[in-house]
């Protein structure tokens, strides 16, 4: 089963690109990761269920679609993740939202988790984990790890950018998780970030450097 999803829809190209430009401003770039959400939200919930419902119009009464069962929780990893809440919350109105802090240690790399707050009805939640950026993937697979531990059983994982190592690292620990991305780059620096990349995405856009 492929569980990589590349979302490579003209306009996600596009506002890609806008963010990988370094003279992009943070007004520009937060307002770019929003309406990137967005955008990768309408794939990452194509296979949401439907039921039939009767519907009565201005002219006449009949049966048509809304969504039915288990309704959807997003989860940013802080910090950055927080920037794709907005334009997902734009289309899912009734989402809720649970948060988890992780940051990487900058000697290791390695997740270090400093905050969680989740619905209490998370576990009978479709969940989308929400972080811009899938590096070396132990941050996301921490958080998904975590979300497991709460009984979630349909997770996905939605990134505007990954490496072919954080892709790879999912893969192997959560082979049941699908990867919503725009795009795949070539790989991964000294420092662990990604290459081409776009730079820290969390201080780009809160504006922290
Ligand atoms: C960034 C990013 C991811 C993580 C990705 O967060 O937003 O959470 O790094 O790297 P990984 O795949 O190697 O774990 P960071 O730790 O810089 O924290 P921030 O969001 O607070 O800036
Ligand atoms: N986190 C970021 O914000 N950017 C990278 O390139 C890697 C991790």
């Amino acid at each position: 089963m492929e569980t990589l999803h590349i979302l490579n829809h003209p306009l996600l190209q596009h506002k890609l690109s806008i963010l990988r430009d370094k003279n992009t401003g943070v007004k520009e770039f937060r307002e770019v990761v929003s309406e990137m959400a967005a955008l990768e939200c309408y794939e990452a919930t194509r296979d949401l269920p439907l039921e039939d419902a009767v519907i009565e119009t201005p002219i006449t009464t009949g049966t048509f679609k809304v969504l039915s069962g288990k309704k959807l929780a997003i989860v940013p990893i802080l910090r950055a993740g927080l920037g794709m809440v907005d334009g997902i919350l734009d289309l899912i109105p009734s989402a809720k939202v649970g948060h988890i802090g992780l940051y990487r240690d900058p000697e290791t790399h390695a997740p270090v988790e400093y905050y969680c707050k989740m619905p209490s009805d998370i576990s009978e939640r479709d969940v989308i984990v929400l972080d811009p950026m899938l590096a070396t993937g132990g941050s996301a697979s921490a958080a998904i790890t975590f979300l497991k531990g709460y009984g979630c059983k349909s997770i996905k994982l939605m990134n505007i950018l990954a490496a072919p190592e954080g892709v790879a690292c999912i893969q192997k620990d959560h082979p049941d998780v699908h990867i919503y991305v725009a795009a795949v780059d070539e790989k991964l620096n000294d420092h662990a970030y990604i290459v081409p990349g776009l730079g820290d995405a969390g201080d780009r856009i809160f504006g922290t450097k």
